[in-house]
């Protein structure tokens, strides 16, 4: 005969063994249907970046950058004219020294004339239709000149960027300039994707689950 205190440790060893083996059992997930977790894709960085579409000459010059591009007089001569080339189209030829330079000003190209912005006596100088001389970083002014609409909304805060102070006693304010994301020779603003939407924490219920609505 099994005394009672050899009764009691059995059914405690049996017991702690049961739960032993459920907790490994429950710790595998043996009886579960686990779902695999949603892979969430990685956010392209570039969505975080603050900088402009394009760097101004202004810009170059704030950097140090190399400004060999507005070098002009390094190739061309000073008092000589230069003469713009056009093809049996009309269509002005832009010479493979400035490859980099495609020109599309409008949906008909109809300001791809050089000479509509840049002083043909002094290539280092904008030049408006009003007769001022602009320097390259004035470039806003030149624009403005010809798009005076968008210029004033600009000057209003509704076109393009401002970032800085709100409240402007308390420090500085800039404005990008129009070339910060225009091009001035193919101005066009390039369409761009949007960032993609914050990612649910839950896990989707099913396929038909609408991916961003909430639950
Ligand atoms: C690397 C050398 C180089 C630099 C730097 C350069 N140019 Fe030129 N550019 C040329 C050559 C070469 C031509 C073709 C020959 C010509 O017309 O004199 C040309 C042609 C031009 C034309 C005529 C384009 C056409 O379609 O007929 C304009 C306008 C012009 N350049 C403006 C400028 C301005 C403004 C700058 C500075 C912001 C500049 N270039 C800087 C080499 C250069
Ligand atoms: C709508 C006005 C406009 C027209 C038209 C235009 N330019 Fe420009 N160009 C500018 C402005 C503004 C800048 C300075 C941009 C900046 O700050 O980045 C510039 C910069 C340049 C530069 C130096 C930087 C670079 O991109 O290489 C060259 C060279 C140049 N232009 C040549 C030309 C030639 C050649 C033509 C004609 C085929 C022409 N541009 C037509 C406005 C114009
Ligand atoms: C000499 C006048 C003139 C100047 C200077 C000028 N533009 Fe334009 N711009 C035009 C004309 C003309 C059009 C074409 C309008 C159209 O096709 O309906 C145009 C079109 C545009 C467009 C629309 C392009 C598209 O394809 O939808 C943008 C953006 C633009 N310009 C930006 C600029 C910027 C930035 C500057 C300064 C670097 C500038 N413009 C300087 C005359 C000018
Ligand atoms: C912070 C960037 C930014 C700045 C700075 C900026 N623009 Fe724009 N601009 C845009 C974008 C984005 C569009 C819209 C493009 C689209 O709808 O496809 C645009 C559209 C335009 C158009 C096309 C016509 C229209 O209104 O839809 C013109 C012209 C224009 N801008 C001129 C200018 C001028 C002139 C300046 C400077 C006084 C300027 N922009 C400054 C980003 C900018």
């Amino acid at each position: 005969m099994m005394n009672d205190y050899k009764k009691t440790r059995l059914v405690l060893v049996v017991l702690s063994a049961t739960f032993a083996l459920l907790a490994v059992a429950f710790s595998l997930d043996l009886f579960g249907k686990p779902t695999p977790p949603r892979k969430l894709p990685l956010v392209d960085t570039d969505f975080l970046k603050t900088e402009t579409w394009r760097r101004s000459y202004k810009d170059l010059v704030e950097t140090k950058a190399p400004l060999d591009d507005f070098d002009c007089y390094a190739c061309h001569e000073q008092g000589k004219k230069v003469v713009l080339k056009y093809d049996a189209k009309q269509q002005l030829v832009v010479p493979d020294e400035h490859s980099d330079i495609v020109m599309g000003h409008g949906t008909h190209g109809r300001n791809n004339n050089c000479f509509n912005c840049h002083n043909d006596e002094n290539l280092l100088r904008l030049q408006p239709r009003d007769g001022r001389e602009l320097k390259f970083e004035e470039s806003t002014l030149l624009c403005g000149s010809c798009h005076g609409p968008t210029y004033r909304d600009w000057e209003a805060g509704m076109h393009g960027r401002t970032s800085g102070y709100w409240d402007r006693s308390l420090g500085p304010f800039k404005k990008q300039d129009c070339v910060n994301c225009h091009n001035p020779h193919s101005p066009k603003f390039p369409g761009r994707q949007p960032a993609p939407p914050p990612n649910y924490l839950r896990e989707k219920r099913d396929d038909s689950d609408p991916p961003h609505t909430s639950p």
